[in-house]
């Protein structure tokens, strides 16, 4: 997710990549995650002498697991903030770790909580940001242009996040799981799997774009597809037996109640 962030703006000449500083856990990680990222970006692993250094920049971007979390120790920075400088900025983008949480692991730093998903690596992602009550507004600009070129954004108060996540970080799951099932249903009617994988693709993309082009509503669009006892209200009645309207439903909602949940086990 880190990578995702940070190599559209170097790409796009945000940041000068001489001056991005990656830390990873272990050093067998460094040549991995290296390989995809814009050249000139320096890696180093956390018992690296260098991490360090990452303390004293302006703007650090946390990204390791929620449950890696206590492992992230603060070192004060060297530069000492007062009324004209403010206290540098951490964006953290993890799952359920609350800005409460944030503020008490890194007190010397003003904490932002992002929660960015994955279509962000194609650019047509979704973040939600909530600030912290000291940010100032060149701070909240400097993460407006972080997450711009990747997503479109909303602003939240905190306590919206963990169902913003929910939907968003998380969708994405569950609609490949869907776009699976389709296309091994498609198998299982006849079709050869390699045509059933390209096919439930592009009915996924193409349903999208109608939703979104014509602004329809989705039940319009169910009612526009099923004809008076035809193939798709067949259809629709065994998803609706098998209860897939209501699995989708508690499925956001636990996903929801496991990010208020991480929050309490840090
Ligand atoms: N994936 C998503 O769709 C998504 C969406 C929104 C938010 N998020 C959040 O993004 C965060 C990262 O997810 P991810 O999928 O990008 O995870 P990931 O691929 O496992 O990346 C975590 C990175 O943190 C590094 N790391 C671990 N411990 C460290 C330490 N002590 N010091 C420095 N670096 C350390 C890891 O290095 P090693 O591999 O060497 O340990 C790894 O490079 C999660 O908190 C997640 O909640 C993810």
């Amino acid at each position: 997710m880190a990578k995702a962030i940070i190599s559209p703006l170097i790409e796009r000449g945000e940041y000068q990549p001489e001056h991005i500083l990656g830390i990873v856990g272990n050093s067998s990680s460094i040549t991995p995650v290296m390989s995809d990222l814009p050249k000139g970006v320096k890696v180093v692993s956390s018992a690296d002498s260098l991490s360090r250094e990452v303390w004293n920049a302006p703007l650090k971007l946390l990204a390791v697991k929620p449950q890696q979390f206590g492992k992230i120790k603060e070192v004060s920075p060297l530069f000492q903030s007062n009324n004209q400088f403010p206290k540098p900025l951490l964006i953290s983008v993890l799952a359920g770790i609350t800005l409460k949480n944030l503020k008490k692991a890194f007190p010397e730093h003003t904490c932002v909580r992002a929660v960015p998903n994955t279509p962000s690596l194609v650019g047509e992602g979704l973040t939600g940001l909530a600030w912290e009550d000291d940010i100032t507004s060149d701070q909240k600009n400097a993460v407006r242009k972080i997450f711009e070129p990747i997503s479109e954004i909303f602003e939240l108060n905190e306590r919206k996040l963990d169902s913003f996540l929910a939907l968003t970080s998380s969708g994405p799951a569950y609609i490949a799981l869907m776009v699976e099932a389709m296309a091994d249903g498609a198998v299982a009617a006849g079709l050869p799997r390699h045509l059933s994988n390209q096919l439930a693709h592009k009915t996924l993309s193409g349903t999208a774009s109608l939703l979104r082009e014509k602004s329809l509503h989705p039940a319009e669009l169910k009612d526009m597809v099923a004809s008076p006892a035809g193939t798709t209200i067949s259809a629709l009645r065994h998803l609706e037996l098998a209860g897939l309207r209501s699995a989708l439903i508690e499925a956001v909602v636990l996903a929801a109640q496991k990010s208020r949940q991480l929050a309490e086990e840090v």
